[in-house]
This record gives C-alpha cells, sequence and structure tokens, in this order.
C-alpha cells in the first residue's frame, strides 16, 4: 500500500493510538495483508513504535505478514479424489485462474490454490475447498462456475460499498 494510502485511512480514521487496530484493519481488508513498509508508515504517521504495531499485527490471526490471496483453492488429490478425478479439476482451477501455478496469486489478489492430501470427506469425492467452504462430488465444469460464484459475489460486494469520499476507489 502507498504512503498516500496509509495516510488516508489515518486521515479518515484518526492518528489517535486507539485507532490503531482500526488502521490496521483497514489495511488488512484493503489488501489482505500488512507490509513491512506499512507498518513503518503508520508508525510515523500515528507516532508509535514500528515493534508495538508489529506486536499487535502479530498477536491477531487475522492479520496476515504476507502477501495472502483473499480465497484459497484446496484441490484435494488424496486416493479417493485421485481416483474420481481430481486431475481434471486441477486442470481446470488451473485453467480459470490464469494458469498460475499452486501457491501464486491471481492479480486481482483473490485466487491462490494449493493441493492437500485428503480432506476427510471421501464420500464426497472428488472435491474442492476455498477457505472454509467444501465443493463436494464435482463435475467437469463445476470448479469454472464456482470460481464464477465467488468472482460475482465480489463484485456484488464492490458495488455496494459506500461511497462517503465521492466514490473514491
Ligand atoms: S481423498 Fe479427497 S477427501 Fe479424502
Amino acid at each position: 500500500m502507498s504512503k498516500k494510502e496509509v495516510g488516508d485511512i489515518i486521515k479518515r480514521l484518526g492518528n489517535e493510538r486507539d485507532e490503531l487496530l482500526h488502521v490496521l484493519q483497514e489495511i488488512q481488508k484493503k489488501n489482505n495483508y500488512i507490509s513491512e513498509k506499512d507498518i513503518i508508515e503508520i508508525s510515523k504517521q500515528m507516532d508509535i513504535p514500528a515493534a508495538e504495531i508489529y506486536g499487535v499485527v502479530t498477536f491477531y490471526s487475522f492479520f496476515k505478514l504476507n502477501k495472502a490471496a483473499k480465497y484459497t483453492v484446496y484441490i484435494c488429490d488424496g486416493t479417493a479424489c485421485h481416483v474420481r478425478g481430481s486431475t481434471k479439476l486441477i486442470d481446470e482451477v488451473k485453467k480459470k485462474l490464469g494458469n498460475i501455478e499452486a501457491g501464486e496469486i491471481t492479480e486481482d489478489g483473490l485466487f491462490s490454490y494449493q493441493f492437500v492430501r485428503c480432506l476427510g470427506l471421501c464420500a464426497s469425492a472428488p472435491l474442492i475447498k476455498i477457505n472454509e467452504d467444501i465443493h463436494p462430488k464435482l463435475k467437469r465444469g463445476d470448479c469454472s462456475k464456482i470460481i464464477d460464484e465467488y468472482i460475482a459475489k465480489e463484485n456484488r460486494t464492490k458495488s455496494k460499498k459506500p461511497s462517503k469520499n465521492g466514490g473514491a476507489n
């Protein structure tokens, strides 16, 4: 996040010490993580030692220090899922996400994917999990549709956001 963006958030929420958590939450919400640069900038602009801010960020599991996608697609490639066609799901998810490799993040920061051994739901194989949501018994084409639903949800959320500052963003 740029200096100005951090500054705008602090200006809006106030630079009182009590607002630190809100400032961090706002940055996390916008960027999906809080960078070292953000911490230094907050430290300067709110006059709070960087070590103290770092302590707050690491205390709450909600905050992430590394860039993370908003949605992680866990593709089960355990035996039951593999036998029932997880390879096709892998190809489909990869293609849908612009041919990124496992662990990489899509340009819009929304998705990444990774493989898991067994999600313990073999009777529903093959399946994927997106964050905490299980999507069972998938057939060809289902993964694309499911990912489209998440994209549509994101677009709806964006268009619903109130624009107090004249719709900036
Ligand atoms: S192998 Fe996929 S849930 Fe068990």
